[in-house]
């Protein structure tokens, strides 16, 4: 992870120019990064697509999105109408080696206009099964062959399990080197999240407790309020333990257990995080009966909407065996970690929107105080907070003022909203160091392997045995009431609501 310049001239071209993912989250993020002047005079980006599209019509479109989606919100005429000259569109059929002739001669003329050899940005936002074609496409037609220069984005789900994934790396490194290859995870683009890495790394005073012998468990929590919105066909075929645990959770996870890197290059950052998946204890079949929970939302109320089950969602069966939660309890078998728990949990439709990290520390050895006075004495507790709150908070004791010596909870907070810039989106982040031609946060083939690895039992026994409970959890509230006898078999509750309101 290098410290951000401004990105060199470069062409960005999207296969899946006129999806959702472009029009929400990368056009908003290369105007947000043009805005903020990160980007080069020789910028330029060709929107590939099935549809029919003139220019103006794409930048129309790409407009429309923009006003909804950017964090800046509706474009100043004059700096939207300098930065759209940069944009094109062609439309093109993928699997159509010609389509990539003209690409090819686009490319060179701007180049030509330049004065220069731009690198070069594929961005695949495609469905899985037109990687293939892109992939070959691309390297038949020569243009994505500057190893230095061109760099392509993948965007999840990176496989559908530890075979798929291999057989996608597979392919993508014989037509590129590794080093070419960013593997996109959006959650290690945020910046709370890349906070936990100066927060532990940056701070002599939390790296000598943060280990078995002082955290007594942790608990990495992804509550999203929406349902499956419209994208049930895609759902039916993931579930949550594909679509946020294997790649979300498990990053959160290694950013919370990795060994300090030496460096803060690459591929040592990299390094560190594939040994905590390594680390892992892989869970045998029967012990995921134990260790692990999932859930489907039935129809339920939510924000005082009545809205329906997963199963009358569309584009899913009425009789799905889709998970809509996950909860998981891994083991790291190493010596910083042996014997901690880390719960993992994540759903649709829960009760509120909330993601955050939870290190629990064990209690004080001896408790000094009379238990009238300790009553509410709790063990600290460190609360990173990702989304939508932002902020850390470290419970501690203290005295409550008075005569008596009295304890109560207190709490040190460092809050985002008070620092005086907005926070950038993680698409922005992750954009421009890839850009910059930086894979720090990208994940590397070995990362994405050895997480499919963790999740493959639980895979396999949650597909051989189909759940005779679902819907097992109302939309609207915290998951199915297995996911708490997971914890509580431990003496622990999850952590709803993270932070003290004493
Ligand atoms: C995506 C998943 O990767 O992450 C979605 O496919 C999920 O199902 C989304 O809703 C959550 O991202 P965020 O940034 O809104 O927490």
């Amino acid at each position: 992870m290098k410290s951000v310049k401004k990105a060199t001239p470069t062409i960005v071209v999207i296969f899946g120019g006129t999806g959702d993912l472009t029009k929400r989250k990368l056009l908003p993020a290369f105007y947000n990064l043009y805005l903020a002047g990160w980007l080069s005079e020789q910028f330029a980006i060709i929107g590939l697509g099935r549809s029919e599209f003139s220019d103006p019509n794409y930048r129309t479109h790409l407009y429309e999105g923009l006003t909804e989606f950017s964090r800046t919100g509706t474009p100043v005429k004059e700096k939207w109408e300098s930065f759209h000259e940069n944009i094109t569109y062609l439309k093109s059929d993928i699997n159509d080696p010609a389509a990539y002739q003209k690409l090819a001669e686009k490319l060179d003329s701007l180049d030509k206009a330049w004065g220069l050899r731009a690198n070069r940005l594929f961005y695949l936002s495609v469905a899985p099964q037109f990687i293939e074609a892109v992939t070959v496409n691309l390297h038949n037609a020569r243009i994505a062959s500057d190893v230095e220069r061109d760099h392509i984005i993948v965007e999840k789900p990176f496989g559908k399990d530890l075979e798929t994934a291999r057989s996608l790396n597979k392919l993508l490194t014989q037509h590129f080197q590794e080093s070419q290859i960013f593997r996109i995870d959006h959650y290690l683009g945020k910046e709370t999240v890349q906070n936990i890495l100066a927060f532990r790394f940056a701070n002599a005073l939390f790296e000598p407790l943060w280990n078995r012998n002082y955290i007594d468990y942790v608990q990495i929590s992804v509550a999203e309020q929406v349902g499956v919105e419209d994208r049930g066909g895609y759902y039916e075929g993931a579930g949550a333990l594909r679509d946020m645990i294997q790649n979300h959770l498990l990053q959160l996870l290694c950013m919370v257990a990795m060994e300090p890197p030496v460096s803060f290059e690459a591929e040592e950052i990299r390094n560190r995080k594939a040994d905590v998946l390594r680390a892992i204890r892989p869970l045998t079949h029967e012990q995921v009966t134990r260790n692990a929970v999932r859930g489907q939302y039935g129809p339920g109320w939510q924000q005082g909407k009545k809205v329906p089950g997963y199963r009358e969602e569309e584009g899913v069966n009425p009789e799905s065996n889709t998970e809509t939660y996950a909860a998981v309890k891994f083991y790291l078998d190493n010596w910083r970690w042996q014997g901690v728990p880390f719960y993992l949990r994540t759903g649709k439709r829960m009760q509120e929107k909330s993601s955050n990290i939870t290190v629990q520390f064990r209690p004080v050895p001896h408790s000094t105080f009379s238990s009238t006075m300790s009553e509410n004495l709790l063990p600290n507790r460190l609360t990173i907070n990702i989304q939508p709150q932002m902020d850390i908070r470290l419970r501690f004791t203290a005295k409550r003022s008075g005569l008596e010596m009295d304890l109560t909870p207190a709490e040190m907070v460092f809050d985002y909203d008070n620092c005086s810039t907005q926070s950038p989106e993680a698409y922005e982040t992750l954009l421009l160091d890839a850009l910059q031609g930086d894979a720090t946060l990208f994940m590397r083939s070995d990362q994405v392997e050895a997480a499919w690895e963790v999740v493959t039992p639980i895979l396999e026994t949650w597909e051989s045995r189909p759940s005779l409970e679902f819907p097992n959890y109302p939309a609207g509230m915290w998951g199915p009431e297995n996911a708490e006898a997971l914890i509580a078999r431990d003496g622990h509750t999850w952590a709803v609501t993270n932070y003290y309101h004493g």
